[in-house]
């Protein structure tokens, strides 16, 4: 049988508590290795989460040359001697989003790479056009045939002023790295600012690169030699959200929760919006806290407009989880998904579980609360919204079972056994 979790509903109580240490997010790891093909020597990644997604990347590494090994549980080296020019391997691509990271830093290094549309979470179209026209700015040739696209600069690449009709994170990351080994100066316009950006800037920058920006709408980078790590290690960003996703948790389900090894700034927007419902939760160094919670109940959080936004406005991975939050929050709201097309369609689930939303358009639904749920049987779509069912289903009266686990373990490390700590009853079944 498919892997799938049992979760017990615990709903009208809040009887989860404790601590919960976050792990290393996964696009943030996904980034650094995809960054291994522009170095010369070995590179070490600290931080690394246990999830499928890096076994996947570290896999579409392997067929190109760049070896991936364990140094430990959560340390990968990874040795990009042997890298070479080539096709990404095609199945492995069409499973995760990141792998389309890898195209900027490979082409750059060696002059030409292949490689399929890439796959990752079904949430729109999530189109190539910003990536392909980069490479085209910085000189190189762009063939498709058939499903397969073909980036060749056998002269190498060159600098290039780009602007980005729309902000992408991913083709920001990919354009970035390819400039680090550019001839002359490149220059991206409209980037993305998510924290994980200026982190592996910073990483490349100590490596010997020259990014200056990275975290800021406009990045400008002086294209030079290979990179070396020289020894030092990057380490991997803390999962803003696995965090963000615990303090709905804490805030739906627990008397007191302590969310530790995450960085609050980066979830500062969460926080804020919690705080307006009357969540009592606070933050400091590298925790956030949810204390005497317990016998508030979720029907006196006020509901709130939520509209996802770049960073660092309101993530669009944490919409789903908050929608669930806004289920049982008192009041109506507009849930306003301005990034993706398609990921709303979850609601349904939730529908189905007794919830109140109707969607207006592909990107907004409102959401009137408080209303019970009931457990169900569930089939979770992507890893965010299969996080937001199992919320669901330890809010919900009765038991619920979510197939398709495999989602969620790509973005979430041992997910039952942290809930599991904090006092949820979630079984993970099935071989
Ligand atoms: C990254 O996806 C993340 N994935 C996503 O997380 C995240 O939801 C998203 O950024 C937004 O924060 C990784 O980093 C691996 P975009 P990405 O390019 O880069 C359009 C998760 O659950 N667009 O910023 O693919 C696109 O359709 C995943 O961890 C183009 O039109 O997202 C979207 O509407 C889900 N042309 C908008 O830009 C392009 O060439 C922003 O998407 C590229 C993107």
């Amino acid at each position: 049988m498919p892997q799938r979790l049992a979760v017990k509903g615990l709903a009208p109580r809040k009887p989860l508590e404790g601590t919960v240490r976050i792990s290393g997010a996964k696009n943030s790891a996904l980034k650094a290795l995809a960054a291994s093909a522009l170095f010369r020597d070995t590179l070490r990644i600290e931080n690394v989460p246990a999830i499928e997604d890096v076994t996947t990347m570290s896999a579409i590494l392997g067929g190109v040359g760049v070896a991936v090994s364990s140094a430990g549980p959560h340390e990968l080296e990874i040795d990009p001697g042997n890298v070479e020019a080539g096709g990404l391997n095609t199945e492995l691509s069409e499973r995760i989003r990141a792998s389309i990271v890898l195209t900027g830093p490979l082409l750059a290094r060696t002059g030409s790479v292949s490689f399929p549309h890439p796959g990752g979470d079904v949430i729109g179209a999530r189109p190539i056009d910003l990536f392909l026209d980069g490479f085209r700015a910085m000189g190189a040739g762009v063939v498709s045939r058939g499903a397969i696209y073909e980036v060749n600069a056998p002269a190498g690449l060159v600098g290039a002023d780009i602007f980005f009709r729309i902000v992408s994170v991913t083709a920001t990351e990919t354009l970035m790295m390819a400039a680090v080994l550019a001839k002359g100066t490149t220059i991206l316009r409209n980037a993305a600012m998510e924290p994980e950006i200026p982190h592996l800037a910073g990483f490349l920058n100590a490596s010997g690169a020259d990014i200056k920006g990275a975290g800021t709408p406009t990045i400008t980078i002086k294209g030079g030699f290979p990179l070396r790590s020289k020894g030092a290690p990057f380490t991997v960003l803390p999962d803003r959200i696995e965090a963000g996703s615990f303090a709905i948790i804490g805030a739906l389900l627990a008397d007191s929760l302590t969310i530790k090894n995450c960085v609050p700034e980066h979830l500062a927007i969460l926080i804020e919006m919690l705080k307006a419902s009357g969540v009592p939760i606070t933050s400091a160094k590298d925790t956030i806290s949810i204390m005497d919670n317990g016998k508030r109940a979720n029907r006196s959080s006020r509901s709130l407009d939520v509209r996802t936004h770049e960073y660092p406005g309101f993530a669009t991975d944490l919409q789903a989880p908050m929608t669930v939050f806004l289920t049982q929050a008192s009041g109506e709201a507009t849930v306003f998904e301005t990034i993706f097309e398609g990921r709303l369609n979850y609601t349904q689930d939730l529908v189905g579980m007794g919830a109140d939303i109707t969607m207006g358009n592909p990107h907004e639904v409102r959401v009137r609360g408080p209303r019970p749920l009931s457990g169900r049987e569930l089939h979770g779509p992507d890893i965010r919204a299969g996080l937001a069912y199992v919320i669901a289903a330890m809010v919900a009266e009765g038991d619920s079972v979510i197939n398709n686990v495999h989602y969620i373990d790509r973005g979430y490390e041992r997910i039952e056994e942290k809930l599991a700590e904090i006092g949820a009853k979630v079984e993970r079944q099935g071989t």
